[in-house]
């Protein structure tokens, strides 16, 4: 609304950036220390699955209002590999590289809404949001 902002995910240290920008993001728009913690967490698990899975992306932040409710949407986009089974990765602990397979469920758990849309050799977007309240 106010402003949107992206950070291209190419390097491991990219992933930080995004974190602290959406961190700074989050707090410009009111919310408290643990809420801005909650979404830098859910940012840091987004930028990371790019740069594993997908190996390059981005991340965008945007400030968005509905009726009277203000709040931060993320979306992190790539053109990686996609996924196949969306429930399947929902579920704790799957994983297809070794990890803990806790990053998407958990992310999910830390932001209010949560959609994924993806295309098996096509990419993968997630776009999630928090509600200031
Ligand atoms: N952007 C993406 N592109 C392609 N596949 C993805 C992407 N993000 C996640 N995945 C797939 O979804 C699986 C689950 O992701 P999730 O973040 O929940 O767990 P993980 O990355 O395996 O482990 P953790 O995040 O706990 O270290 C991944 O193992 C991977 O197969
Ligand atoms: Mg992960």
């Amino acid at each position: 609304m106010d402003f949107q902002s992206c950070v291209n995910i190419k390097k491991e240290w990219d992933i930080v950036g995004a974190r602290q920008l959406g961190r700074d993001i989050s707090r410009k728009i009111g919310f408290g220390t643990v809420d801005q913690a909650r979404i830098a967490t859910a940012i840091s698990e987004l930028a990371r699955n790019i740069y594993l899975y997908a190996g390059t992306g981005k991340v965008c932040f945007e400030a968005v209002e509905d009726m009277n409710k203000k709040g931060i949407s993320i979306v992190a986009m790539d053109e990686g590999p996609g996924i196949q089974d969306i429930s399947q990765v929902m579920e704790d602990g799957f994983t297809t590289s070794g990890g803990l397979g806790a990053g998407l469920p958990g992310v999910k758990r830390l932001m209010d809404d949560f959609d994924i849309v993806s295309e098996t050799g096509k990419g993968t977007e997630i776009r999630v949001v928090k509600w200031l309240r």
